[in-house]
């Protein structure tokens, strides 16, 4: 199987959009309904690969009426992609698609939005001061990878006073794969690959989504609304919906990647529990649990 990250992004779409917190956009939605059509609402998107999330907002009719939208993410590949695949998405959907230098335009009768795309590790990007300072962030399945709660001070630093972040998907300490295989082997691998998150050299954290109640209230930001975004991923007889078989032979990726020559396990019985969790994806059986949090946080006003 051929293993694309822009791939795995488009796959993991339909999986995101059952999983996100709908309390919680639905208080995103208040708070964009309250924005006046005149001005332009920034909005930075961090970590935001193919785009995918900026699609979903157009196409749930979301956003302000007048928008610029910055696209930051670190790989080239996602960003070669996002530039290519939004206008086409775009133009499928309803939307008219114009360049505009290096950024684009998509619009339709009831919003207009202006995307800029940086390919650039978004803490430099942060160093060099280039951002415009934004009404609204976005995070979303990119918080747990970070150094906390230092990354989220610097992220709140693209933010207006007031601003608002909406930090969605953040990985919350529970990995579920059913049937089980054999359970003690199941909560070992589950065990170390949670371990593996927290014991990255860059960062990131298997409890990400507990944790931003602390993070958050220590950065200066106000808790608005918060609730949880599982991913939950099953078929349905015996087929999985859209391309989420992919989406699970890419995260049996990401345990092969990560475990492989993990000192705890026996390299043949993790080849052999791979080979079986590829096939319970093969035959439509693999049910997919990963609980997740998503947050609506407000930064406070200077006093
Ligand atoms: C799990 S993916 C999520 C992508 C996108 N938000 C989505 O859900 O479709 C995390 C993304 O963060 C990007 N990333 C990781 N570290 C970054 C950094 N320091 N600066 C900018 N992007 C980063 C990766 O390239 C990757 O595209």
């Amino acid at each position: 199987m051929e293993l694309s990250f822009p791939r795995y992004l488009l796959a993991k779409q339909t999986v995101d959009d059952r999983a996100l917190n709908r309390v919680v956009l639905a208080d995103l939605q208040t708070a964009l309904h309250a924005v006046s059509g005149r001005q332009t609402f920034q909005i930075i998107e961090v970590g935001a690969g193919i785009g995918s999330m900026l699609a979903r907002l157009l196409k749930w009719e979301i956003l302000p009426e007048n928008v610029h939208y910055t696209i930051v993410d670190e790989m080239a590949e996602n960003i070669d992609f996002a530039r290519q695949w939004l206008p086409e998405w775009a133009s499928q959907n309803g939307f008219d698609a114009k360049t505009l230098g290096a950024d684009i335009r998509l619009s339709a009768h009831t919003c207009a939005v202006t995307v800029r795309f940086v390919q650039a590790d978004v803490f430099d990007f942060i160093r060099a001061g280039e951002a415009l300072p934004a009404d609204l962030l976005i995070a979303h399945a990119f918080l747990d990878l970070l150094p906390m709660p230092a990354a989220l001070v610097s992220l709140f630093s693209l933010l207006k006073p007031g601003g608002l972040a909406w930090l969605t998907v953040n990985f919350d300490g529970v990995t579920s794969l059913e049937p089980a295989l054999d359970r003690v082997l199941d909560a070992h691998i589950e065990q170390i690959y949670h371990h593996s998150m927290d014991s990255r050299p860059s960062g990131g954290d298997s409890q990400a989504g507990r944790h931003l109640f602390g993070h958050l209230e220590q950065a200066g930001a106000e808790i608005v609304s918060a609730g949880a975004s599982d991913w939950v991923v099953y078929p349905h007889k015996g087929q999985y919906p859209a391309d989420e078989a992919y989406f699970l032979h890419f995260i049996l990726h990401f345990f092969e990647m990560t475990l492989s020559a993990h000192p705890e396990l026996a390299p043949d019985r993790f080849a052999n529990w791979l080979k079986q969790r590829r096939e319970q994806v093969d035959r439509g059986q693999l049910i997919y649990i990963a609980h997740q949090m998503d947050f609506l946080a407000k930064l406070q006003q200077p006093h």
